[in-house]
This record gives C-alpha cells, sequence and structure tokens, in this order.
C-alpha cells in the first residue's frame, strides 16, 4: 500500500471506529484487508478506499470491521475481576435496587457476557438479578456469540465440572452453551464511538469494557469514557477494563478502587 493510501485509509477507519493503526501495524492491515479486496475483485487498496468513501461505501463499513477487529476472548478471563463483581459490586448495587443492568461492551464471540451469566448464576441461581446487554461493532462476532459453539480455547479456564453444568458437548472439542445461559443475554450491533451510543444502551450499573480502549488513541478513548460517565452509568455505577488497561492518563472523574488483585472504576454517588 502506497503511504498515502494508507494514511487515509487509517484515518478513514479511525473516524469511523476509534481503532488507530500505527504505522507499525501497516502489515498487520495490509494482511486482514487483502482477502476482502479478493472478494470485491478489486485489484488495489486505493481502488478499495475510493469504494468506501463512494455512497454505496456504507455497505462495506460491517466487513471492514469484521476484517479489522482483534477478537481474542474465553471465558472467565481475568478471573479476579469477575469475582470482584460477583462478589463485590453486585451485592453492592443490589442493595439500592432488585435488578441490575450490565453491558458488556465490546463483547467479540460471547464468552465475555455468558461468562457474567455463569458467575451469576453460581451465587443466586438461574434466576439471576440482573439483565445483561452485550455488544460488538462486528456482526461476525456477533453472530457467533448467538450461536454459542465454541472450541477447547475458549473453555480452557472451565473445569469438567463447570463445562457439563453450562454446555452441551457436541464431541470433537466443541461446547454449545445451554439455553438457559443464553436466554439471559441480549446481542446488538453497537459502535462505541457512535454518536448515539447513550440512547441505544439505556443507563447501566456495570460497564465492561475490557479490552478494546486498546486499540483506541487518547482522543477516542477519551470521548468513550466520558459518554459511560455522563451519560451510561449510574451514579454508584461501576467501569470494568481490561486487567492491564488504565484511564489514570485520562481526564476522568472516575473513582479508582481496589479488590483482591483486581481494580475497576466506580462512578460516584
Ligand atoms: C479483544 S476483543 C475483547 C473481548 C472481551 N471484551 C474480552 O476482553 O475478552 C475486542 C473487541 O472489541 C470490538 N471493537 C473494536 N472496536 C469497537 C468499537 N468501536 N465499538 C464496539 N466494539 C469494538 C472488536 O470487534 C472485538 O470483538
Amino acid at each position: 500500500m502506497d503511504p498515502k493510501t494508507f494514511e487515509e485509509l487509517r484515518e478513514f477507519i479511525y473516524k469511523k471506529s476509534g481503532i488507530f493503526f500505527e504505522k507499525s501495524k501497516e502489515y498487520l492491515l495490509t494482511n486482514r484487508l487483502r482477502k476482502r479486496l479478493k472478494e470485491l475483485n478489486l485489484s488495489s487498496f486505493e481502488e478499495y478506499l475510493r469504494y468506501l468513501k463512494s455512497p454505496k461505501g456504507t455497505q462495506e463499513l460491517g466487513p471492514l470491521f469484521d476484517a479489522i477487529t482483534i477478537n481474542e476472548t474465553y471465558f472467565f478471563r481475568h478471573i479476579r475481576q469477575i469475582e470482584a463483581f460477583r462478589d463485590v459490586m453486585v451485592p453492592e448495587l443490589l442493595k439500592k435496587k432488585r435488578s441490575i443492568n450490565v453491558w458488556s461492551a465490546a463483547c467479540s464471540t460471547g464468552e465475555e457476557p455468558y461468562t457474567l451469566v455463569i458467575a451469576l448464576m453460581e451465587k443466586y441461581g438461574q434466576n439471576i438479578p440482573a439483565r445483561i446487554l452485550a455488544s460488538d461493532i462486528s456482526n461476525e462476532v456477533l453472530e457467533k456469540a448467538k450461536e454459542g459453539i465454541y472450541g477447547e480455547y475458549s473453555v480452557k479456564e472451565l473445569s469438567p465440572d463447570m463445562k457439563r453444568k453450562y454446555f452441551d458437548s457436541m464431541g470433537l472439542g466443541k461446547y454449545k452453551i445451554k439455553d438457559f445461559v443464553k436466554r439471559k443475554v441480549v446481542f446488538k450491533n453497537i459502535n462505541l464511538l457512535d454518536p448515539a451510543l447513550a440512547r441505544k444502551v439505556g443507563k447501566m450499573d456495570v460497564i465492561f469494557c475490557r479490552n478494546v480502549l486498546i486499540y483506541f488513541d487518547n482522543n477516542a478513548r477519551q470521548k468513550v469514557i466520558e459518554t459511560f460517565y455522563n451519560d451510561i452509568l449510574n451514579p454508584g455505577g461501576y467501569l470494568v477494563l481490561g486487567a492491564t488497561e488504565s484511564i489514570s492518563r485520562l481526564n476522568t472523574k472516575f473513582k479508582l478502587c481496589h479488590f483482591k488483585m483486581a481494580i475497576a472504576y466506580q462512578k460516584p454517588e
């Protein structure tokens, strides 16, 4: 890809999704989009960019997001955060209301929201005191999440007992999430940079936004965090980021909370 096309393409992607490709990640972008060019019968990235910017280009945004996003995830990723959610945040929030709203804001193939359901079912039984919304920018991962079929990698942190309880084994290392878990999650396609984000999501008590802001630059991060704080989180609500992420460099009124080997950010009452 010539340098000018790379610059324009990354600017286009950044404006639409917040995802920012450093110059050193140009090879990644090229590799991921090459297949798409072939499918569209286009012979250069310049042509692809022109297509994206044309009136027909809006229909290409979905496949573009499918191609460029990194969807790594697994059940019970960073279990200390899940324990802090189940044992501290949820019981505290339930002192004020009978049911809470939880949002998995970049849910990928569904392991994260289903983990939250399973964690709550372990404590409260099948009738969990929470509604779970899960969203992502990529339709491809959302379809997989709704299907709910997983390989060994996704369930690597689960004991055989937990697998039996919450999955139907399909043989050949495939596991299907049971319907009573699946039914608890509503999946939607939501872009974290959508100006109508707050209206699409509504009010939340806990937001899991793990391992997605790492692909954004500070401007996009700040924008998303501000919307969470000002428009989506209820007072007393929590924001959980990836275990290695921090928003300490951003300008926010969130209060940092420490749990057993995990942190989260709380909107003061
Ligand atoms: C690495 S996965 C994280 C999955 C899960 N939260 C976890 O921590 O295991 C990052 C996800 O963020 C999604 N994503 C990237 N940009 C997004 C945006 N602007 N809005 C919503 N989701 C986005 C990607 O499609 C991808 O599925």
